[in-house]
């Protein structure tokens, strides 16, 4: 970050005396103004709830601009990293250090991560503990969390050294864990791992084999898991990113940090959508019922959002989106399904949607969320799953930026201010003076 010529002047009607403040200019983005120093000079706050102007910190990972719908990961954009930027661990590689691996660096990185892929045995009776209708999102918040009672060589977040095994430890423990939490919902034996297959193939191997009959992955559906890895695999400083950077910024251990980031996004307006937006699209049923749900919508009394569109930052088509719509038509054909109903309800919804006035008007556009459920369902994969294939994905992309925080000279523990509106200091009337 440079400094920028022009400064910011803030003045006051009151005559109170004018502060200065700098201005920083990022490589990309708009410039932020440094506040820091507002409360000392003039004993005030700002105030921004759900942080619409706030940058909290500086990042070097992700970049996303809303108006143009633009991704990019160090760089590079998401859709050459999808079409041409090789598997999902080299997007983690990437995430990770900065740049993308050459072929020596990727072998080495593949072998790391799949060295790894097994959990602690005892793990299976944390699972266990749990009631087989829990929801995967509460199991994995627990057993994610539970890792740092395994892995006590890798807790101390001082030590480079240890950060980098957490790191590796999580992208590869992932998988296993998610499978672990449905192939213990629906009652099957917990599979481990096959580490002669790759990352999303032996994922696919511990969701779908059983001891009578092992799983045969296919090369359309494998490449089609990669690709919601590595769309969903960061974001830039959404909520779940910041929960695990403001969990983190207190010191505690990155396996406490990452569960803290599953529990946020558990949440239907963040990870939780494409989970909503697929029982949306059960519940719409038919093309016949979408003027009457899209009434609804624009209905503010209804409390009904049309699940899988909309966004904070992106103001434009989300670019996530095009490429699993691409996605999607592959799988369905792979799968002879492309006359699903859902598939053609979904479109005939957008359709409706991005020509009428009440989304056009608000630049409400298809989020990665509207189609990424309907792949993850046509790959076999149950609804209540996918936050848990999203938390997944974005493991790489929370621990990347908790090391990037713990690595920056100006972290501070997070500790935003308030504006108070409760009651002044008064005093305790005894019990019969209520
Ligand atoms: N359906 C209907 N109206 C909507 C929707 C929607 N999905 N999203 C926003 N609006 C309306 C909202 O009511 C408001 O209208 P008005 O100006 O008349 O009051 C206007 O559009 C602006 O919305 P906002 O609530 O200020 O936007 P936000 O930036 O606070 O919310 C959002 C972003 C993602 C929470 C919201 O769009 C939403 O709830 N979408 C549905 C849930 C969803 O698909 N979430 C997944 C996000 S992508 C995955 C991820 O990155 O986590």
């Amino acid at each position: 970050m440079t400094n920028s010529e022009t400064k910011a002047t803030l003045s006051f009607s009151d005559g109170s005396p004018a502060l200065e403040m700098p201005i920083y200019k990022g490589s990309i983005g708009p410039d932020v103004i440094d506040i820091r120093k507002l409360y000392g000079s003039t004993g005030m706050f700002t105030y921004d709830p759900g942080f619409m102007s706030t940058a909290a910190c500086n990042s070097s990972i992700t970049y996303i601009d809303g108006d143009k719908g633009e991704l990019l990961y160090r760089g590079y954009p998401i859709e050459q990293l999808a079409v041409n930027g090789g598997d999902f661990l080299e997007t983690c590689y990437l995430l990770l250090n900065g740049e993308l691996p050459n072929a020596d660096q990727k072998k080495e990185f593949v072998a790391t991560v799949t060295n790894h892929t097994m959990v602690h045995e005892q793990m299976q009776f944390f699972f266990r503990g749990f009631r087989r209708d829990a929801h995967p999102m509460s199991v994995l918040v627990g057993t994610v969390g539970a890792l740092a009672s395994f892995y006590h060589d890798s807790l101390d977040i001082n030590d480079p050294h240890h950060r980098e095994v957490s790191a590796i430890r999580l992208i590869a423990k992932m998988p296993t864990l998610v499978a672990m939490a449905y192939k213990y919902s629906i009652g099957q034996p917990f599979v481990y791992p096959r580490n002669d297959l790759s990352y999303s193939a032996n994922f696919m191997h511990m969701m779908f084999s059983t001891p009578c009959e092992p799983y045969k992955t296919n090369e359309v559906l494998v490449r089609a898991l990669d690709r919601i890895l590595i769309l969903h695999a960061d974001h830039e400083q959404n909520a779940s990113t910041s929960t695990v950077r403001l969990a983190g910024s207190s010191g505690a251990n990155p396996f406490a940090c990452i569960a803290a980031g599953i529990a946020c996004l558990w949440g239907p307006a963040h990870g939780g959508a494409n989970e909503a937006a697929l029982s949306m699209l059960e519940e719409i049923g038919s093309v016949d019922n979408i003027p009457n749900f899209i009434a609804q919508v624009k209905d503010k009394n209804s409390g009904v959002k049309l699940m899988g569109f909309g966004h904070r930052v992106y103001k434009n088509y989300d670019p996530r989106a095009k490429l699993m719509r691409e996605t999607c038509y592959e799988v369905l054909q792979e799968l002879g399904l492309q006359d699903d109903p859902l598939f053609k309800l979904a479109m005939a919804l957008e359709k409706i949607a991005l020509e009428d006035e009440y989304f056009v008007s608000r630049k409400l556009y298809p989020n990665v969320d509207f189609y990424s459920g309907i792949v993850q369902r046509a790959l076999g994969i149950p609804t209540a799953l996918f936050t848990g294939i999203f938390a997944l994905a974005r493991t790489v992309g929370w621990i990347a930026q908790w090391k990037e925080m713990i690595s920056d000279p100006e972290q501070k523990i997070g500790r935003p201010r308030q504006l108070f509106v409760g009651a002044a200091k008064r005093d305790v009337p005894p019990i019969d003076k209520r």
